[in-house]
């Protein structure tokens, strides 16, 4: 049998002793998978006295990350620390630049410095898995890059944030508030303490900008994706697109269009009946549409312990499985060099369907305004219903549009228009509908 496969773990917490036990109870069937023993020798944390609930066996320990990735006795660096910048990236850096293969999870890195490091890895001939970092457990990352070839993307969508799904199911069925919501998945778990990074969208645009990359073979551009988050969404929103045959999701989407490549991350209605409407709590899905397979849909757990371990030890496993000398395939996709600068496609250029709902004065003239607005802007409407609103009926009303295919210019236009005209007693919200099968 070949020699065992020697493996570093740096971070010991949620994920990474996750990934330690599984590597120990799963120990003899990964022997007898990748044809050689798959060992944990090093493994790096901050507190070396905290109890990880994992028999590390003899593992030594390092202090410091960075001199764990160089050791010579690893094969296999595995960075479980997270964050962008610090110890995470020197010790990726580090052990790319001494030849060891490496795994992460760690989105926020990938989505930052990927390119820089895929370049390492690919100089150096050695493999930088990250099927983890990307809606935890769900193969997406192999799909796209390894059982796709030959296939041109046009889209993929997906519900890649766990907690925001978890808060706008529990809105939906149970006609909480979003605050409520929010509460609840602090103290379940789902949630951090502070949940901005995760409500406001900047972690679905993290692996939003992992999947852009493998899917239209570009260069990483995080920083250039459109975000909105869900903190506005309330129980109004909830309601009336139930009423409409639409439920809302926050997705993650990357198109090609004419004008270039859009990526965006916002609150998004889908139709009820489509698949991906039917991905509850916090269950990850991932839509991949092509020229040749149509549209795929994979959903699965998304975050946790259990679920992100299962995409790392498989990770560890294909370099298991690798023969020494072989040429491993590029990180994403496209050898690094050849990867593309992203054209970006403005949001204003946007086409599709839109939600307005506007809480407007009760007085004569305000729907004709409204409609005028609409019609100046070249939109045309699927539906407009109106009816009495909140505490004060008999003075306000709430009057909820839905657009035919238009552009965001259009739309801005006309809602700015709207607001100009005085008659909102309120913040005008305006949804994307998203075209889903
Ligand atoms: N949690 C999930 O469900 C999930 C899902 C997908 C991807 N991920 C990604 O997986 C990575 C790890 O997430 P996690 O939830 O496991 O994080 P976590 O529970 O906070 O664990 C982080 C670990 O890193 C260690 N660490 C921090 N600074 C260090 C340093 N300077 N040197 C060595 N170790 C250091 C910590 O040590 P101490 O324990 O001693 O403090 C801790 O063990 C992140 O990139 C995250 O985005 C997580």
């Amino acid at each position: 049998m070949a020699e065992a496969l020697r493996v570093g773990i740096a971070g010991l917490g949620t994920v990474g002793a996750s990934v330690a036990r599984v590597l120990r109870d799963k120990a003899a069937e990964l022997t007898r998978q990748c044809g050689r023993e798959v060992v944990v020798t090093a493994v790096s944390a901050r507190d070396p006295k905290r109890d990880r609930g994992v028999d590390l066996g003899a593992a030594k320990w390092f202090e410091d990350p960075v001199a764990m990735a160089q050791t010579a006795e690893i094969d296999v660096f595995v960075e479980l620390i997270g964050g962008d910048e610090g110890p995470s990236r020197s010790s990726v850096k580090a052990a790319l630049e001494a030849g060891r293969h490496v795994v992460t999870a760690n989105k926020a890195l990938l989505a930052k410095h990927g390119v820089a490091l895929a370049e390492i890895a690919e100089r150096k001939g050695v493999l930088l898995n990250y099927e983890a970092a990307v809606a935890g457990g769900i193969p997406v990352i192999k799909t796209m890059r390894e059982a796709m070839a030959g296939n041109s993307v046009t889209r993929v969508f997906g519900i890649l944030n766990g907690t925001c799904n978890y808060i706008l199911t529990r809105m939906e069925a149970e006609g909480l508030s979003f605050d409520d919501c929010l509460k609840d998945a602090q103290r379940l778990g789902y949630a951090e303490a502070d949940p901005t990074f995760d409500i406001e969208g900047h972690d679905t645009a993290h692996k939003l900008s992992i999947l852009t990359s493998l899917a239209f073979g570009t260069r990483i551009a995080a920083n250039d994706i459109y975000m909105e988050g869900i903190s506005n969404i309330s129980q109004a929103d909830i309601r009336a697109a139930g009423d409409l045959g639409y439920r809302i999701k926050l997705l993650g989407v990357a198109q090609r269009t004419e004008s270039g490549i859009e990526q965006r991350v916002h609150p998004t209605m889908v139709p009820t009946a489509s698949v991906i409407a039917q991905v509850h709590g916090v269950t990850n899905a991932v839509a991949i549409e092509t020229d040749i397979l149509g549209e795929l849909l994979l959903s699965g757990p998304g975050a946790g312990g259990n679920a992100t371990a299962s995409a790392v030890v498989g990770d560890i496993a294909d370099i298991a499985k690798s023969r020494p000398g072989f040429q491993h395939g590029p990180v994403f996709g496209l050898p690094a060099k050849e990867l593309r600068p992203y054209k970006k496609a403005q949001m204003r250029s946007h086409a599709g369907g839109y939600f307005i709902r506007l809480t407007v004065h009760d007085r004569i003239g305000v729907f004709a305004a409204i409609a005028k607005r609409m019609a100046d802007n070249e939109i045309s409407l699927e539906s407009i219903v109106q009816h009495a609103a909140g505490p004060d009926t008999a003075l306000q009303k709430t009057v909820i549009l839905v657009t035919h295919e238009t552009t965001e210019a259009a739309v801005r236009r006309a809602v700015d228009g709207i607001t100009r005209d005085d008659h909102l007693t309120d913040k005008p919200q305006v949804i994307r509908i998203e075209r889903a099968e």
